[in-house]
């Protein structure tokens, strides 16, 4: 590997912007969402897993008593004092949301100094905004002692997101970032936070998940992601619960006659099949029976597709590619438009399966895709 690690890139760029040596670094990782998509805002199921990849924050105490962050690829620092939503614009509105929640959970948030260094790529889908975000809180916790226990930390990073910067998304991506454990699948109950670490080792079963991504551009902070999401407040509005996570499959085609309109029905069809494949995919892997979550993946992606309408050519050549080559099953992951798709695939299969996806994609003149084999790794901590 050539050039500096990430923490020794977080580590030169603070030394760089402030002249002195960071207290401590702090990493937390992007994600990819094994299944359970959109469900998050509908108080559903959802079952990520850390990637590798990871943002680090170099972090050290500000003697001017306000808040600086610069990055590897922004090394002029963002300055900001005590913050209120709007002020702080561009990518430090992330850093600047979450001292605000913080603070306006009533925390004494420490004044710091943040250099920050990232391999989760961006605009991905992989949640690198959650990662930084993460990140950032988990240092802030840190070095201000603040008892702020484990459970509550993905909300405050998601108003963080959600008031600050004014994005409408759900809990899923700080929760996988921070929660996320090695060798571990997230079950999360978005309603309650209930969680449970479900064994993910797919490397002793001889299978690995091939993440390719469709390097189409990404995007959902405002526009079709906050769409989506008024259609599903609608839908369970018209049907008298307070979210689509009260439909059972059982419940649904009665709960669809009593849609009148086409479109939210279709979406409302994604959000219940959807939270019951999430639960279908923890039985399986609760009982070891790993390769049958294949045609589960396989179906999120077609309800992805043709209920929700969240994908674009990009991804549905990539499951089909991925498919054809043998894998088990394949699916877009995290909010769509572009973004990646996993597959589940025999380990030995993951060179084979992502030159077929990448000569579907040279026939049809796309941008070529980038894949690689994730494995579950760490939740966000010091390091
Ligand atoms: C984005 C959002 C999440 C979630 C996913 C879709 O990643 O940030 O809250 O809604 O899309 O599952």
């Amino acid at each position: 590997m050539s050039g500096p690690t990430i923490p020794g890139a977080a580590t030169a760029a603070f030394t760089e912007a402030y002249g002195t040596e960071p207290a401590g670094l702090w990493a937390a990782p992007g994600r990819v969402n094994l299944i359970g998509e959109h469900t998050d805002y509908n108080d559903g199921f959802v079952l990520p897993f850390a990637l590798p990849q990871r943002t680090v924050a170099a972090v050290g105490p500000a003697p001017d008593g306000r808040w600086s962050v610069c990055s590897t690829l922004a090394p002029d620092p963002v300055t900001f004092g005590v913050t209120e939503p709007g002020e702080v614009t561009g990518w430090g509105a992330y850093v600047a949301g979450v001292v605000w929640a913080l603070r306006d959970a009533g925390f004494e948030v420490p004044p710091v100094r943040i250099a920050l260094a990232s391999d989760v790529p961006l605009g991905s889908g992989l949640s690198s905004s959650a990662a930084l975000e993460s990140a950032v809180l988990t240092a802030l916790i840190d070095l201000g002692g603040l008892d702020v226990p484990l459970e509550r930390r993905p909300a405050l990073a998601q108003r963080a997101e959600n008031v600050y910067v004014g994005a409408p998304t759900g809990i899923l991506d700080q929760s996988a970032s921070i929660r996320c454990r090695k060798d571990r699948a997230l079950f999360l109950d978005c309603r309650s936070y209930r969680i449970e670490q479900i064994p993910f080792d797919l490397a002793a079963e001889g299978l690995a998940i091939l993440v390719i991504n469709s390097n189409a551009p990404h995007q959902h902070v405002d526009g079709e992601y906050g769409e989506r999401r008024k259609s599903c407040e609608a839908a369970a509005a018209a049907l008298g619960v307070p979210a689509l996570r009260d439909v059972s499959t059982a419940e649904l085609d009665g709960a669809l006659r009593r849609l009148d309109d086409d479109v939210l029905r279709r979406r409302a069809r994604h959000i219940v099949t959807e939270n019951q494949r999430v639960l279908d995919t923890v039985s399986l892997l609760r009982s070891g029976r790993v390769r049958e979550i294949g045609p589960l993946l396989t179906a999120s992606h077609a309800s992805m597709r043709d209920d929700f309408e969240i994908t674009v050519d990009q991804v549905d050549v990539a499951v089909q590619s991925a498919l054809e080559a043998g894998a088990y099953g394949a699916r877009m992951t995290g909010g769509g438009f572009g973004g990646c798709v996993l597959a589940l695939i025999d380990a030995d299969r993951a060179e084979a399966t992502a030159a077929a996806v990448a000569s579907a994609y040279q026939k049809r003149g796309f941008t070529a895709p980038t894949s690689w084999v994730a494995v579950a790794g760490p939740g966000a901590a010091r390091l």
